[in-house]
């Protein structure tokens, strides 16, 4: 990925003065996370796990920051170090939908999950292929109650709009980590890994009309760990918490870092959680499908699709949430 800037967040953070309760009162949400674990992936999906916000009907899986064998089993490493294999997990696409799929991504590791000791799974992907159960599950489900959470490359959600297009409009919503507005690219100048893995994908999914919410690198990269806030994790004697501090500790740009690599993906479930703690904006987006720098680069423009993006983000409050849920569960 390109060098990281050093950040400078010239917009106003949105400033709260409360803590966001934990409402485990409310309905769960029905969600399937489509992944590609990878480091910051593990912890939305540990989140998700632990928050009773969520009931997580599945995970399905894509190739991105590793091949699709990995990160399906790491999803279901993830399952089995948490205790629930009672959730599926579903092999979704191995390559993009029509280029060359990406190298896997070093930052990472062999294993995709940072040497991290996880359980091996506790039992293997489903037989179905993954957007086949998604849309089964999107026709027996009330339209509008499965949301959608991305946290890879868009190739399984453009799959079902392309393939299954009465199950992809019953979507509630898709949260999606992915693209840069006003802020650098980390595959490109503009261009950011889940939407440049697969550009096509991407400009599928915005342009379907199907309700988008876009968490770019502008709201991510101000989303980052400190050691305190690791050890916090690590010193609470709670397994997930503790697993989380192990991820984040493999994932600091350095051993001299104080801060860790940006908490990409966890912004996202941090988005359903509490969306009152980022600064939403409509914008009307393309997707660049070309095969130069720009590929999978978002353009704001009159003609493009709208779609709900989040330009700003109370970050503190945002690792507050992070750490209590997974302290308190
Ligand atoms: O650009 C960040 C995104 O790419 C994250 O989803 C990370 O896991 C990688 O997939
Ligand atoms: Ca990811």
């Amino acid at each position: 990925m390109a060098k990281r800037r050093p950040l400078s967040d010239k917009r106003r953070p949105i400033q709260r003065k409360v803590s966001t309760p934990i409402m485990p009162h409310a309905k769960p949400r029905l969600v399937v996370i489509d992944t590609d674990p990878g480091i910051d992936d593990a912890i939305g999906i540990l989140l998700a796990l632990v928050a009773p916000e969520f009931s997580i009907a599945g995970i399905t899986t894509v190739a991105g920051n590793i091949g699709i064998g990995t990160t399906t089993r790491n999803a279901g490493r993830l399952l089995a170090f948490a205790g629930r294999d009672d959730i599926p997990v579903f092999t979704g696409a191995a390559v993009p939908l029509s280029r060359p799929g990406p190298e896997p991504l070093n930052l990472h590791g062999v294993d995709g999950i940072g040497g991290v000791p996880l359980p091996p799974p506790a039992r293997g992907p489903e037989a179905a292929p993954a957007v086949e159960w998604l849309a089964e599950l999107l026709l027996k489900e009330p339209a509008g109650t499965i949301d959608i959470l991305a946290l890879g490359p868009l190739t399984n959600l453009a799959q079902l709009v392309l393939d299954h297009p009465d199950a992809a409009q019953r979507v509630g919503r898709i949260i999606a980590m992915g693209g840069a507005i006003h802020e650098r690219g980390n595959v490109g100048p503009r261009s950011e890994f889940n939407l440049w893995a697969d550009p096509e994908a991407a400009a599928t999914v915005v342009a379907s009309g199907l309700p988008l919410v876009l968490v770019p690198l502008d709201v991510t990269r101000r989303v980052r760990a400190s050691r305190e806030f690791t050890e916090t994790l690590s010193k609470s004697g709670k397994p997930a918490a503790a697993m989380v501090a192990h991820l984040i500790e493999s994932y600091f740009e350095a051993a001299t870092h104080q801060e860790s690599r940006p908490l990409h993906d966890p912004c996202v479930m941090l988005y359903a959680l509490a969306p009152e703690l980022f600064r939403i904006e409509e914008l009307r987006l393309s997707v660049d499908v070309g095969n130069a720098e720009n590929a999978g680069a978002l353009t704001v423009d009159a003609n493009g699709f709208p779609v709900q993006v989040a330009l700003g983000v109370d970050a503190p409050a945002v690792l507050d949430l992070l750490s209590r849920q997974l302290i308190a569960h």
